[in-house]
């Protein structure tokens, strides 16, 4: 079995982006209050006490919209000063970046994971629902100040949407050769964006994998990192190309990962909440972390059977939860 010992870790339900894919407009977002979250002392506690001693030694920090959590670097320095911690990673969409990334990398976040589904500004802009106030200039920028800081590994994140950005995969993944950028096409998925989902469809891997062969070739790549993107490159790149197939591969049997919710819920997998535990609520009751111990390692070992049924609901599109809501 493997190794369960990466947690992503949703720090804020909220975004200030509105991308179709994951906040479909008409979707029921009932934001968090600040007080239903998850505290920095209460988070701080939970790793402390319930995951690291549990074997979690590996974090990603998602959203919504991370970086705009306040004290984030704090928080970061915090994670990364527990004596267990391997590795600190962050998915973000790169709005407040250029601002920012200077103070998390001092904290010590060293990995990080930005969106960027299109280089045309209308065509993200649209997707990301920020049309008439054009973002994709300010995400360039955060990106570009990332790469100088020296973010080693940056990922760019990429959902492919048939119609949407499929005519401009190829730039994208030209962005990999001369900077150490990995790009990684993601294969876009039902959640709770069924009316997209039903009209766009989604676009396998190995298509877009077959048009990198027919231009440049494509050859076995390597980069640090948690998940579930099968690497390549380009032959002579300095960056890689990343597929994440969760539509036309299961890599549920090769899952190492639990998902924290903004407001405290662990979730032991992206589509699936059973067993999910209310870890927020049993700290503010006074609950002993031995005994949250105990329940999170009671989940974890049901964990392999819960991941099966993500291989059954994994294409059907009933989720009533966002991806905004769920941490990506
Ligand atoms: P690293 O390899 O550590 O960089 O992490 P990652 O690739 O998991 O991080 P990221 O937050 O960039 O996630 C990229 C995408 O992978 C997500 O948006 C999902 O589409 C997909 N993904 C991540 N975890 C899971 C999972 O547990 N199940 C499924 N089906 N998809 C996942
Ligand atoms: N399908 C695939 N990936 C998605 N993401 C958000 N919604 C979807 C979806 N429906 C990705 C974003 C971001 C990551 C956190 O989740 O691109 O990179
Ligand atoms: Fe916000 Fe990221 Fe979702 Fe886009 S994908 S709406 S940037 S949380």
């Amino acid at each position: 079995m493997n190794a369960i010992d990466y947690l992503r870790i949703s720090l804020i339900d909220r975004c200030n982006f509105r991308c179709q894919y994951c906040m479909p407009e008409g979707a029921a977002l009932d934001y968090l209050l600040k007080s239903a979250l998850l505290q920095d002392d209460e988070l701080l506690l939970l790793l402390r006490e319930v995951f690291t001693p549990l074997g979690f030694t590996r974090f990603r920090l998602t959203g919504g919209e991370p970086l705009l959590r306040p004290n984030l670097a704090e928080l970061i320095a915090h994670i990364a000063a527990l004596p267990q911690t391997q590795d600190i990673s962050l998915t973000t969409n790169g709005f407040l970046l250029a601002e920012q990334a200077a103070d998390l990398y001092a904290a010590g976040l060293r990995r990080i994971n930005i969106s960027l589904d299109s280089l045309d500004a209308d065509t993200f802009d649209s997707l990301a629902g920020t049309k008439g106030r054009s973002r994709w200039q300010q995400v360039w920028n955060g990106i570009q100040t990332a790469y100088e800081i020296g973010f080693d590994p940056l990922k760019l994140n990429v959902v492919v949407i048939p119609g949407v950005n499929d005519s401009e995969l190829m730039d994208l993944a030209a962005l990999s050769i001369e900077r150490a950028w990995h790009v990684r096409f993601i294969e876009f998925m039902p959640i709770g964006n069924d009316d997209l989902f039903s009209d766009r469809g989604w676009i396998p891997s190995e298509d877009i994998r077959q048009q990198v062969r027919d231009r440049w070739g494509l050859d076995e790549g390597f980069v640090l990192g948690n998940g579930p993107a099968d690497v390549f490159k380009i032959p002579g790149a300095k960056g890689t190309l990343g597929f994440i197939s969760q539509m036309s591969e299961c890599f549920c049997d090769r899952c190492n990962r639990m998902r924290l919710s903004a407001d405290g819920w662990l979730r032991p997998c992206l589509l699936n909440e059973t067993g999910q535990i209310d870890l927020k609520t049993a700290l503010r009751q006074g609950r002993e972390p031995a005994e949250l111990r105990q329940q999170v390692q009671q989940l974890l070992q049901l964990k392999p059977e819960i991941n099966y049924k993500e291989r059954d609901a994994g294409t059907t599109g009933r989720y009533a939860k966002t991806m905004s809501q769920i941490g990506g």
